[in-house]
Parts: structure tokens; C-alpha cells; sequence
């Protein structure tokens, strides 16, 4: 049998970045869609240095011909649909684009796929931001959903038109709820990278603050890189099935900051409260961080803990990277780019 190929849209992204660079050492052959491929900056596959080792398709996936003609133009054995707008504030502003990417684009990948004569496993992106405002104290594959942004209700479209495809049609399609992972490669908008950024630039003096939103929130954070693992055992596993993926652990943004401020050996301290809550650096009494309505959201998931029992016992996969040593790894990596 000659060598698998697969299909991944959002490459350009921290995941299909590192999905990549996995299903190399796996002997793939990769496809992947970038709808902007001119540019000469694909940052994180030059960083992962795999750049010329895979194949980069234009491709927008909203545009339906384009998609139809890959799926001519190579005989695709799993596609990993990862392409999405991804960052949930920029939801609430774009609504409508959100939902044509992330919801309608599944659908239609659905569609070409359920018409093609071969065999062709596919992947969805979901997200344990669909269990938005539940009432549990861990989330797993049995939880209801009650998605609270654009970006939730237009991941939840899509992970329901998978159910439905797999049920209807007999097709592999399976969805990955993937709760929050990060790395070097996270792009800057996210909280995470934004306070590893943020705080290496405020000591190499390239910044003076960081201004953030609700630092109560509470995230279960791991490492994309354990992640993209699991994306690929879903695709192996005998039978189609949807599995959680998570740490089973979470922490706030502000124990987030806490433990960065500690790995840079920053003395600090909070002060005030609500919007005039501050973390002040005690050695320079320079306020480092600060609160701005500007980064709340119109409604937040104030808190999500995975359960990944049922892919722990499934798929034999488990989390590698616990939460100080993903803070270290993103504190390292910025403070080496300074
Ligand atoms: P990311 O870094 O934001 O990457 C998203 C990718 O989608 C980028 O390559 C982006 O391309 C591409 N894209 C956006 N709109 C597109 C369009 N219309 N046509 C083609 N490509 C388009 O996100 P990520 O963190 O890697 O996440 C990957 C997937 O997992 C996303 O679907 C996300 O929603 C989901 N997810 C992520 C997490 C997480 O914590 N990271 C958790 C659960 C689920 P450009 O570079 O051109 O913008
Ligand atoms: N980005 C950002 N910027 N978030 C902030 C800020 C800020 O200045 N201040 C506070 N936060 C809070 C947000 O309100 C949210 O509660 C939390 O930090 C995490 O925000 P993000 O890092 O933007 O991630 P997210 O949880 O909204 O979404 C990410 O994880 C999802 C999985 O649960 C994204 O990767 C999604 O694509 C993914 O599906």
C-alpha cells in the first residue's frame, strides 16, 4: 500500500502546524490548505522546519468548487478539518463569517465527502466551548451543550451535522472535543501567548502592560502538540466515535499570570478590585498588568474541566504535559525570541 494521504485544512494554524509535523513521522503525505498561500511567512511551519515537506493547496473553505476539485486533484484517505475562525471575542463582531466558516464549511465537507465513491475519514474540530454554561464540575462526551458565543453555537452546528452524517450515511466522521491547548505557536490573541508575549516583552522593555479582561475565568489548559495525537488515534480507532480531550485539570487566568510571574522571577503583587484590580511590579512599582473592559465578552465560559477518561481507556491517549511545565514552555520560547 502505498503512502496515506491527508487532507489539512488550517495549516497555517498552531494545530495543523503541529498535526503536520506528526503525521510526517507518521509517513503521510500531506495536503494542506492555506487560503492565502502566496504569503511568505507561514511562521510556524518554518519554526516546526517542515515548510518543504508538505503540500500546500489555496484554498478558502468556504469557496465549495475549490473543495470539490482537491478531493479530484488527490486521492485523500483522512481529511482533518481544522480551519476555523478560532478566536471567540472576534465571534461576537462577525457573527455570520464565523458561522459560514465553522459551521457551513463542515457541512459542505460532509456533502462532497458522503458523494465520493472512496472511503475518506474525516475529522472535525470541536471544542469544549459548546459546554459553555453547564452545570457540571467536569465535562465529557455526555454533558449538554449551551454554547455561549457565535463561535460556540457555529461549532455546535457542525459537531451535530457530524453525529448526523456518521448516523445517516455510515461515513467515519468524528468530532474531537478538544478543550483549551497552547504552545510557542499559539497565536497572540489568545490569553495565554498574550501573557507570555506580554510579560517577556514588559522585561526586555519592549512593553509596559498588559491590559487584560476577566482573569477569573478558569480554563483546562494543555499542550497542542499531546493533542494532535489524539486527532489521529480518533482516525485509527476501529469504530467512528467522538472523545473528549482534555488535562482534567484547570486554573484561572490570574494563576495563569502567577505562575509566568514566578517561572520569570518577577516580585509582584495584586492590588484593588473588579476594574481596578492591578498586578504591580514591587521592584520597579510599575503597574504591569491592568483590567479593560475592552477584553470582556458580552458572555464568557467562566469555567471548563475535561474529563478524557473515555479516550484514556479508548484510545490509550493521555496528556504528556501538565500545567507548569506548558507555562515554562511558553515563557522560554518567548523569552528566547527577545
Ligand atoms: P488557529 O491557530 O486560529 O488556526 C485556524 C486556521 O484556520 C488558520 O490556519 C486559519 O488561516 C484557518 N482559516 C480560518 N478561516 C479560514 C477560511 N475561511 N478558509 C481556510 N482557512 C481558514 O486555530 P488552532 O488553535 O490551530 O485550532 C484549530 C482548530 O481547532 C480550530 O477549528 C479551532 O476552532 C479548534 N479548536 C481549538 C482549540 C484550541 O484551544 N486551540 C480547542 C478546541 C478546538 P489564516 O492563517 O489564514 O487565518
Ligand atoms: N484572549 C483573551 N484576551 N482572553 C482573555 C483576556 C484577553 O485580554 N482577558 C481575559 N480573557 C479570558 C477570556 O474571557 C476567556 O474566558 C479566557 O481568558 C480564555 O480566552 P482565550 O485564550 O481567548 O480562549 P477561549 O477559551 O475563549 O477559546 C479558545 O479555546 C477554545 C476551547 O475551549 C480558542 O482556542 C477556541 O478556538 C477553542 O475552541
Amino acid at each position: 500500500m502505498g503512502k496515506k494521504i491527508a487532507l489539512i485544512t488550517g495549516i497555517s494554524g498552531q494545530d495543523g502546524a503541529y498535526l503536520a509535523n506528526f503525521l510526517l513521522k507518521k509517513n503521510y503525505t500531506i495536503i494542506g490548505t492555506d487560503r492565502r498561500s502566496a504569503r511568505s511567512d507561514n511562521w510556524r511551519l518554518i519554526k516546526l522546519n517542515i515548510q518543504n515537506k508538505v503540500i500546500i493547496e489555496d484554498l478558502d473553505v468556504t469557496e465549495i468548487n475549490n473543495l470539490i476539485r482537491i478531493f479530484q486533484k488527490y486521492k485523500i484517505n483522512e481529511v482533518y478539518n481544522l480551519a476555523a475562525q478560532s478566536f471567540v471575542k472576534s465571534s461576537f463582531e462577525n457573527p455570520i463569517q464565523t458561522s459560514i466558516v465553522n459551521a457551513i464549511s463542515p457541512l459542505t465537507f460532509l456533502e462532497i465527502i458522503r458523494n465520493q465513491k472512496r472511503k475518506i475519514k474525516f475529522y472535525q474540530a470541536s471544542t469544549s466551548e459548546m459546554f459553555g454554561k453547564h452545570k457540571t464540575k467536569k465535562q465529557n462526551e455526555t454533558t449538554n451543550f449551551y454554547p455561549r458565543s457565535p463561535y460556540g453555537t457555529s461549532k455546535t452546528f457542525a459537531h451535530y451535522s457530524v453525529q448526523n452524517y456518521r448516523e445517516a450515511y455510515k461515513m467515519f466522521a468524528v468530532s474531537g472535543i478538544l478543550f483549551n491547548h497552547e504552545s510557542p505557536l499559539r497565536g497572540e490573541e489568545f490569553i495565554t501567548r498574550k501573557i507570555s508575549i506580554g510579560l517577556t516583552n514588559i522585561i526586555s522593555g519592549k512593553q509596559n502592560k498588559i491590559k487584560l479582561g476577566n482573569i477569573y475565568a478558569k480554563r483546562d489548559w494543555g499542550f497542542a502538540g499531546d493533542y494532535v495525537e489524539a486527532m489521529w488515534k480518533m482516525l485509527q480507532n476501529k469504530y467512528p466515535k467522538d472523545y473528549v480531550i482534555a488535562t482534567g485539570e484547570n486554573h484561572s487566568v490570574k494563576e495563569f499570570i502567577n505562575e509566568a510571574t514566578k517561572i520569570l522571577n518577577l516580585k509582584t503583587r495584586w492590588m484593588g478590585k473588579g476594574l481596578q484590580e492591578k498586578l504591580i511590579n514591587l521592584e520597579t512599582k510599575k503597574i504591569i498588568i491592568e483590567i479593560d473592559k475592552k477584553y470582556f465578552r458580552p458572555t464568557d465560559v467562566e469555567s471548563l474541566k475535561g474529563d478524557y477518561s473515555k479516550a484514556k481507556r479508548e484510545l490509550k491517549w493521555r496528556p504528556k504535559t501538565n500545567f507548569k511545565s506548558l507555562v515554562k514552555m511558553m515563557i522560554k520560547a518567548d523569552l528566547k525570541e527577545n
